[in-house]
């Protein structure tokens, strides 16, 4: 695996012609592996990033606390089997005429509510991610939905040729999502109840404001929460009483003094 401290383009850098881009903040683990061994199969060539984005950060404090753990993070990533391991420059990536990319109202509701420069931020990165590597794929894990649905949703409005893959959550066998915070966890099972409450609202045949009452009870026995809500995928607006269909209970919340977001399929016949 080569890695590089600035990208100059895919023939210098002995990439094959279908490129795959893994955006990341370092700190790597197994979710991010996932990633990268799903993307492989659609590409010639994977190029993994690690840029610890100051522009997402809600405070200067978050941005400082950020786990930095390159030489891990490239083991992690060459037995992953990545091609290209790219560790930008702030310099790099921020340049007096890097384009601002401001989400849609969106990105102001749910995760942006509580950080409300975050996707600002988020999109702004990806898309000069994007500018620089261009590449023909690229994946974001479905554990941040909504970053996913503004990422699919602006390389849409910016007709940018690149396909979006969605990775699935990996889970520990508690069923707790794979995140860099849950180290800072001291009873990992205690929180470890999403998973299970997903299941049971598939079993369900409660109706729409029910199961989201039940939902919201049982994590406020848990969690301090943010927000809890059934949203459609497609458009992420709340769904009404008598929808049908595919939605997604997303969900953000405190507990150990620990920030945690999840979120699941639930279907509705
Ligand atoms: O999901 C992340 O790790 C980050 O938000 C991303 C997509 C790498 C942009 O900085």
């Amino acid at each position: 695996m080569k890695i590089v401290y600035s990208y100059s383009n895919k023939t210098e850098l002995g990439l094959g012609s279908r490129v795959g881009l893994v955006p990341t903040m370092g700190a790597l683990h197994d979710g991010h592996l996932s990633l990268v061994k799903k993307i492989r199969s659609h590409v010639d060539s994977v190029v993994l990033s690690i840029f610890i984005n100051p522009l997402q950060f809600n405070s200067k404090s978050d941005l400082e606390k950020y786990p930095r753990t390159l030489a891990a993070d490239q083991q992690m990533a060459e037995s992953a089997g990545v091609d290209l391991l790219w560790v930008p420059t702030e310099s790099e990536i921020y340049q007096a005429d890097t384009p601002v990319i401001e989400p849609p109202s969106v990105g102001y509701s749910y995760e942006g509510l509580y950080r409300p420069k975050h996707f600002r931020g988020v999109l702004t990165v990806v898309n000069r991610l994007f500018n620089i590597v261009q590449p023909q794929v690229a994946i974001f894990g479905e554990k941040d939905f909504q970053q996913l649905f503004l990422i699919e949703n602006m390389v849409k409005k910016l007709n940018l040729p690149i396909s979006i893959l969605a990775g699935e959550t990996m889970r520990d066998s508690s069923g707790l999502a794979l995140s860099s915070r849950n180290s800072q966890l001291h009873d990992q099972k205690k929180v470890s109840i999403f998973s299970d409450l997903i299941s049971d609202l598939n079993l369900s045949d409660l109706d729409v404001s029910s199961r989201l009452k039940y939902a919201r009870e049982r994590l406020s026995k848990i969690f301090t929460l943010e927000y809890c809500e059934l949203i459609d995928s497609l458009t992420f607006q709340p769904i009404g009483q008598n929808f049908k269909g595919d939605a997604r209970l997303i969900f953000a919340g405190y507990a150990q003094g620990v920030r945690l977001i999840d979120n699941g399929l639930v279907r509705f016949q």
